[in-house]
């Protein structure tokens, strides 16, 4: 341990940027955050400013340090992590982005991705990345906006030879860890997570893939450098005569996913974590082995330390589960997330009622770019409560699909999961997710744990922190819940919320 500074990390999400900082223990000292613009332009288009997310990264870290009364000098390393796949391209000399952000959940490469499936190549993506398939990833997204972003629809002058420029390497690709250190410190980096998000990097193999580059017509000089999620070597360090005014090295980045896996201290193969955000992120870590499913999991890199191998884990991405609370509130069934738990409780089942979040397609394991959002089961008796009810539930629903499928493919029998993210604060969706899958759910003490990972990334880099036995050592229970629910009714329900997802699927046509 080093003297008695702290570690900062900057949690750029979907809907928002936090920065925390962090003490010796993983306590937090202090945190704020900004939420940003959601663009919606067209149906199923989802789009963020990326000057904008910049912008609110900087003014979170300088008012989470002004709220702790800590100076920039005492950060001994800054972390990063970042909602995944979405794609920024900017300009590298002007460091203007050409378009804005297209969004993990944007859908408008569908049709793309049908072509692969045509043309047979979905196999070979499959085998190279671990990746299912989708316009969830980063690749169809930097595709588009090399050759499809119509300048009309841009606020920002497209130049008019973004091929060519791409080519010489003038204009830079990257996902929101990259678009993030390159302000803060000048560099064009990712890590291993964010790159194995992509749909071009070789998970085995570990380097950008000249095929699938050539498939996406990617030209290699747009791409950053890969390194370890935790880098002794940083990725550079902050320009003391820049916002922050002192010269701190940014030396950990994970996709926020993994972030959290790292965060809950999930070290050893068979330990997993289900992250409550906008969608949930259910990851496994299998070690050394990239484990391939068949179920409908994608096979990920879970993180990677400075000379040491690439952790893999097992992954399925549940894309709408916090969104679909933020959905209630915007048709005006709910006034405040807080208020869906009571509402839920006043009924004593939904009546029959299911939803399915299925707002930008559905995820793993079902995998259905065209599902679409779907309600079943209503009757003139339905009240707000079964729908507020049967969307908690929905949420509970997508982590056992994602669970079974994380069981068949690893053979582990899981008896606990390890829960953090907005959600697990709210006691109703802890008591029912245990329920819903028959094993113990355990909360942290800290729930911010994809910051946490970023800074235990960062800060094992710097010799903050000495080894994994030291986060593991800072890792404490808040609260466990024990399934009550009769076996027998959990396995019911869920059948009929099976069926429910089988009229959701196929919907959408251009
Ligand atoms: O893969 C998308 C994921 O990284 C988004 O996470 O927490 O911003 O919803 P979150």
């Amino acid at each position: 341990m080093t003297g008695d500074g702290y570690v900062g990390a900057v949690d750029q999400g979907t809907t928002g940027t936090r920065f925390i900082v962090f003490d010796h223990d993983g306590s937090v000292v202090s945190s704020a955050y900004e939420r940003h613009e959601q663009r919606y332009p067209e149906a199923g288009w989802v789009e963020h400013d990326p000057v904008e997310i910049w912008e609110n990264t900087k003014t979170v870290i300088t008012r989470a340090l002004g709220r702790a009364d800590v100076g920039p000098e005492r950060l001994e390393a800054i972390g990063v992590t970042n909602q995944r796949e979405t794609t920024v391209l900017w300009d590298a000399e002007s460091g203007t982005p050409i378009y804005d952000a297209i969004v993990w959940q944007d859908r408008r490469t569908t049709d793309r991705i049908e072509t692969l499936e045509r043309n047979g190549s979905t196999e070979t993506i499959r085998e190279k990345t671990g990746l299912e398939p989708d316009a969830y990833f980063s690749a169809t997204k930097a595709e588009w906006l090399l050759e499809e972003a119509d300048p009309i629809k841009m606020e920002r002058a497209r130049p008019a030879d973004v091929r060519d420029r791409a080519k010489a390497g003038e204009i830079l690709f990257g996902t929101i860890d990259s678009w993030l250190i390159y302000n803060l410190t000048g560099e064009h980096v990712t890590d291993v997570t964010n790159a194995s998000r992509t749909m071009l990097y070789n998970v085995h193999d570990l380097e950008w893939d000249d095929d699938l580059l050539a498939e996406f017509s990617i030209p290699e000089a747009i791409l950053p450098d890969v390194r370890p999620s935790s880098d002794e070597a940083t990725y550079g360090t902050t320009d003391p005569d820049g916002f922050l005014g002192a010269e701190v090295p940014v030396s950990g980045a994970l996709g926020d996913q993994q972030a959290a896996l790292f965060g809950q201290t999930c070290f050893d193969p068979g330990d997993a974590k289900n992250t409550y955000g906008t969608g949930s992120f259910f990851l496994m870590n299998t070690g050394e082995e990239a484990v391939e499913s068949d179920h409908g999991l994608l096979t990920t890199i879970g993180y990677q330390r400075s000379g040491e191998d690439v952790q893999y884990a097992l992954e399925g991405s549940i894309f709408a589960t916090g969104a679909a609370i933020e959905w209630l509130e915007d048709v005006s069934l709910i006034d405040d997330p807080a208020e869906t738990a009571e509402l839920a409780r006043s009924v004593d089942s939904t009546d029959g009622v299911y939803v399915v979040p299925a707002f930008t397609g559905l995820g793993a394991p079902h995998w259905d770019q065209r599902a679409r959002g779907t309600i079943v089961g209503m009757t003139r008796g339905t009240r707000r409560e079964h729908v507020v009810r049967a969307t908690l539930e929905s949420i509970a629903y997508q982590t056992r699909d994602v669970a079974e499928a994380m069981e068949a493919d690893s053979g582990i029998e899981m008896t606990s999961l390890k829960v953090d993210g907005g959600a697990v604060k709210n006691n109703f969706l802890c008591q029912l997710q245990s329920d819903v899958i028959g094993s113990r759910i355990v909360r942290p003490v800290v729930d911010e744990t994809t910051a946490l990972g970023a800074a235990y990334a960062a800060g094992l880099a710097v010799g903050y922190w000495a080894d994994l036995e030291a986060l593991c050592s800072n890792w404490r229970v808040d609260r466990e819940f024990e399934p009550e629910m009769d076996e027998a009714v959990a396995d019911e329900r869920h059948e009929r919320w099976i069926q429910a997802v089988e009229r959701s699927r196929d919907w959408a046509r251009d």
